[in-house]
């Protein structure tokens, strides 16, 4: 089963809907934008090789732990060394003190990164990294890190947080290490081998398209138009894993202004694909008309299928109506 991830934006609860329309002669499939890879979950269980793509490390490094990896866990003697030695002052401490986190808290996650540098292999470094992940989204508030530290704070007095929603929240309070064993055993039994060599990739999709062959690519961008910020969210969590300060990625599909341009771009360079498959809906820019007049130039043979999909806006407790569109594009070069 699929772990915890909580990725905005995820694919979870459709990724089923979404396989019904991989086409039965394919074999492999190329996630370009892969999240939190629920739909490259769904494809390795369909026994399809998996190739996994997202231009922020940390989603790479789940699709390392979740999808490449068909057989490491972390046994006790791993868990040992992550959390061995005391509370250090290092790169969290020295740039998020209080900004995101309590002060001893960063120590504690500076010790722990540095503590997963010493597990003997990538695939047990990378479940590491993606349960530290988690941790840390739990503690988060709105489980996201563009939220200011004031409004932190506020949300994790549990007092306040009664009296104005009535929720506590006591889990933006525990230790990183309870929610790390607490999902610890959810990942481990997410890892299963399909029999395929599969691969996750860690750039901007327009530089892997034409190296990359694969019959389906499935195309899940950040949708102008509505949340769609992922360094803002994420990118964080990337300096935490690199120990460095990142710069904001281009190319992110959130601009109106170039979205048009992008998606022309992302669309005349699929010749490496035979199908093509697109997920949208009906809050995002260019309306779906609009995209579906990009596609058009490069393909005749376009079937756009639709569902209802109701998805939980983080920061509003709130549901919101939103149709859910999946474009099935054949490649007429095959
Ligand atoms: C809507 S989310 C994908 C959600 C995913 N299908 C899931 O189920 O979790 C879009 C993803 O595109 C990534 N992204 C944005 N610009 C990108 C680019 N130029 N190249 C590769 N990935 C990019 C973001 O980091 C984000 O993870």
């Amino acid at each position: 089963m699929f772990p915890k991830v909580n990725f905005i934006g995820n694919k979870e609860k459709i990724a089923d809907w979404i396989s019904e329309y991989f086409p039965k002669d394919a074999q492999s499939i190329f996630d370009a934008f892969s999240g939190g890879g629920s739909v490259s979950f769904q494809a390795k269980k369909m026994k399809l090789k998996v190739i996994s793509n997202d231009i922020l490390t940390i989603n790479y490094i789940l699709a390392k732990a979740l999808i490449e990896n068909n057989n490491e866990i972390l046994d006790e003697s791993d868990i040992d060394t992550i959390f061995e030695g005391n509370p250090i002052k290092g790169f969290m401490y020295k740039n998020y003190s209080n900004k995101f986190f309590f002060p001893e808290e960063c120590m504690e996650l500076d010790l722990y990164r540095k503590n997963i540098d010493k597990l003997f292999s990538e695939y047990k470094k990378a479940i590491a990294l993606a349960l530290m992940r988690r941790s840390m989204i739990r503690k988060m508030p709105y489980s996201r890190f563009n939220i200011t530290w004031e409004k932190v704070c506020q949300l994790r007095d549990e007092e306040y947080s009664y009296q104005k929603y009535k929720r506590k929240r006591a889990y933006h309070n525990n230790t990183f290490k309870y929610h790390f064993l607490k999902n610890l055993e959810d990942y481990n039994s997410a890892i299963f081998d399909n029999g395929c060599n599969n691969i996750a990739y860690n750039d901007d999709v327009f530089n892997l398209l034409n190296k990359i062959k694969a019959d389906i690519i499935y195309l899940d961008p950040p949708y102008a138009g509505t949340m769609n910020n992922y360094f803002s969210f994420y990118g964080l969590i990337d300096e935490y894993v690199k120990c460095k300060k990142k710069n904001p990625f281009e190319n992110n599909f959130t601009d109106k202004n170039s979205v048009l341009l992008l998606f022309d771009k992302l669309f005349s360079n699929l010749s490496n694909y035979r199908y093509w498959l697109l997920s949208y809906n009906n809050n995002s820019y260019p309306p779906k008309d609009e995209l579906f007049k990009i596609i058009n130039k490069y393909s005749n043979n376009i079937k756009i299928i639709e569902k209802q999909h109701d998805y939980k806006i983080t920061g509003k407790e709130k549901k919101k109506q939103n149709k859910e569109y999946l474009f099935v594009v054949q490649n007429e070069k095959y």
